[in-house]
C-alpha cells in the first residue's frame, strides 16, 4: 500500500478537523494518497492509482526505485480505477520519457485525453491502453480483471452523466494468488458480492464511517452517498456487506482523513477490528495473499 489515505490524504492542507490537527501533532499515523503497487520482487510492478503524492510514494519504496542504467523504472503499467483527482494526478509525475502502459477504460482515458497537461506523458514514449470490463490485461505474470462498481464520475465531469465504466474494481491475479481492490464503491450489489465471495484478500473503499460524517465534522456539505462513496459503519454499510463472503483479509484503503476509524485508538477502529477488517496504512504489505 503506497498511499492508505482518500483525496486530500492525512493530514490534509487545508484541514482543522481533531483527526488531522491530531496527525500534525504526530498524535496519529499521517497517510498519503490513494495508491497501491503490486508486482513480482526483481521483475515487473504495476500501479494501481497514480496519487499526487506518487513521487514521494516511489521515493519511500525501494522496490520501486530504477534498477539498470542511467534511466530505469520497474514500473510498467499505471491502472487508475477512476479518473479522480487522487487517483490520476501523480501521472504528472512520472513524466522524464520513462516508457510505461496507462491502461484504464475508455471512459478514465477520455478524461485524460481531454486535459492537454497529461501529454507530458508523450504518446510515442506512454502507451494508453483502453481496458474492457472483464477481460484480463497482463503484464508480466500478472494479471489485472477490470469490473464495474457503483460510482460516480469525477467532481470535475459533473454533470456530463455516469456510466458503468467511470469507476472499477481491479482482481489481481499471479499464479495461484489473487486479491482484489476497490477503492471506490458506491453501493454492494449482489454481482459486487458475488465477485468478492471467497476472496483472499480485498482492499475496499474505507472513505467514511458513516455516511453525514463530513457534514457533522463541519468539513463539507456533502454525504458519502453524494460523493459516491458507500459507509463502514451501519446496515447498507461496507463491514454489514462483505460480513458473510468468506473474504480471507479484508483492509480498508481510500481512508478520509474526517474518519474516526483512522485513528489507532478510537472505539470506531475496534468495532472495526472486531468485525474482522483492518484499517491499511502507508508501506502496509498485506501479502502474501493467496
Ligand atoms: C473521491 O474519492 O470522492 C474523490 O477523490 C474526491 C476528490 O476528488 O477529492
Ligand atoms: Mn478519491
Ligand atoms: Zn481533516
Amino acid at each position: 500500500v503506497l498511499g492508505a489515505a482518500a483525496g486530500g490524504g492525512f493530514p490534509q492542507w487545508n484541514c482543522r478537523c481533531g483527526n488531522c490537527e491530531l496527525a500534525r501533532r504526530g498524535g496519529a499515523r499521517a497517510r498519503t494518497q490513494s495508491s497501491v503497487a503490486v508486482g513480482v520482487d526483481g521483475g515487473a510492478w504495476l500501479l494501481l492509482n497514480a496519487s499526487p503524492d506518487l513521487r514521494a510514494q516511489l521515493a519511500a519504496t525501494p522496490a520501486l526505485w530504477p534498477r539498470d542504467g542511467l534511466r530505469d523504472s520497474p514500473v510498467a503499467a499505471v491502472v487508475p480505477t477512476n479518473g479522480d483527482v487522487d487517483h490520476v494526478g501523480g501521472l504528472l509525475s512520472l513524466r522524464e520519457d520513462q516508457p510505461f502502459t496507462l491502461a484504464a477504460t475508455p471512459r478514465v482515458l477520455a478524461a485524460i485525453d481531454a486535459n492537454p497537461i497529461f501529454s507530458v506523458l508523450a504518446p510515442g514514449v506512454v502507451e494508453r491502453r483502453p481496458l474492457e470490463l472483464d477481460r484480463p490485461f497482463r503484464v508480466g505474470p500478472i494479471e489485472i480483471v477490470p469490473f464495474a462498481v457503483p460510482g460516480k464520475v469525477p467532481l470535475y465531469l459533473e454533470g456530463q452523466g455516469t456510466e458503468a465504466e467511470d469507476v472499477v474494481g481491479l482482481e489481481v491475479r499471479t499464479g495461484r494468488r489473487r486479491f482484489h481492490y476497490v477503492p471506490g464503491c458506491a453501493a454492494v450489489t449482489p454481482q459486487l458480492a458475488a465477485r468478492l465471495r471467497g476472496s483472499p484478500l480485498v482492499l475496499f473503499d474505507g472513505t467514511l464511517w458513516r455516511d453525514d460524517e463530513m457534514i457533522a465534522a463541519g468539513t463539507g456539505s456533502k454525504t458519502g452517498r453524494r460523493m459516491g462513496h458507500i459507509s463502514m459503519s451501519g446496515p447498507d454499510g461496507a463491514m454489514a456487506a462483505l460480513a458473510e463472503l468468506g473474504i480471507g483479509r479484508k483492509v480498508f484503503v481510500h481512508v478520509n482523513n474526517t474518519n474516526p476509524a483512522i485513528l489507532d485508538d478510537s472505539p470506531e477502529r475496534r468495532e472495526l477490528e472486531a468485525a474482522g477488517w483492518e484499517v491499511a496504512f502507508d508501506g502496509m504489505e498485506p501479502a502474501p495473499w493467496r
